[in-house]
């Protein structure tokens, strides 16, 4: 059987992450896919136990090491008993975040370093990397303007905003590095924006 492809979509928050995932599995959906949605940290049951523990408020004491060992924890058990078996029965699966997210916020936002924080994912996925990432690029005032007048934001969304911009050029230093992420101009209308992410999809079917 044909693998399934493995979608990442990557941004800052109120990027639009949800809605571009939902357009991506309509458009793949007439096309005959299968799609299995996720998200990260999450997507399996110990995976969300984990997500409870690295983002819960109380955990302020966490040290940068732990927090970057339980992202790439609750990856490994998302590879293993979700990413792979989906795409190996010839699924199509949309994530919203994976890896690149662990290199942006704890190598460079908690400036544990890109490469040290690679090594431990490279050893939490294996062989399972995306098909394609999307980088959703917004301004992040932008982006959380939207968000919050959407739905109010939450916790992390009411985060000052110089830790959004922080986020934000954390990951313009990564894409210098990472060509295999696609930037999408994410500032257009939603028909606009998913213009040119057919076009990276098209590339890979
Ligand atoms: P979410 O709001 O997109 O569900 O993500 C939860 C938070 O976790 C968000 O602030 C980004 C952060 N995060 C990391 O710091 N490292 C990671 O590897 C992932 C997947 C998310």
């Amino acid at each position: 059987m044909e693998k399934g492809l493995f979608i990442v979509l990557e941004g800052p928050d109120g990027s639009g992450k949800s809605t571009v995932a939902k357009q991506i599995a309509a458009y793949l959906m007439q096309k005959g896919h299968h799609i299995v949605f996720s998200r990260e940290p999450g997507g399996t049951p110990i995976s969300e136990k984990i997500r409870d523990i690295v983002l819960d408020c109380k955990h302020s004491e966490m040290a940068p090491e732990t927090e970057a060992l339980l992202y790439a924890a609750s990856r490994a058990q998302h590879v293993a008993e979700k990413i792979r078996p989906v795409i190996l029965s010839g699924k199509t699966l949309i994530c919203e975040r994976f890896y690149h997210s662990s290199l942006v916020y704890q190598g460079i936002g908690r400036k544990l370093g890109v490469d040290r924080v690679l090594a431990i994912n490279q050893f939490a996925i294996g062989d399972t990397y995306p098909d394609l990432v999307l980088f959703l690029d917004i301004d992040p005032e932008v982006a959380l303007d939207r968000k919050t007048i959407i739905d109010g934001g939450d916790r992390l969304e009411q985060e000052h905003v110089s830790f959004h911009r922080s986020v934000y050029e954390g990951y313009k230093q990564l894409i210098h590095i990472s060509p295999e992420i696609k930037v999408i101009d994410a500032s257009g209308s939603q028909e606009e924006v998913f213009n040119h992410i057919r076009i990276e999809l098209e590339r890979i079917l």
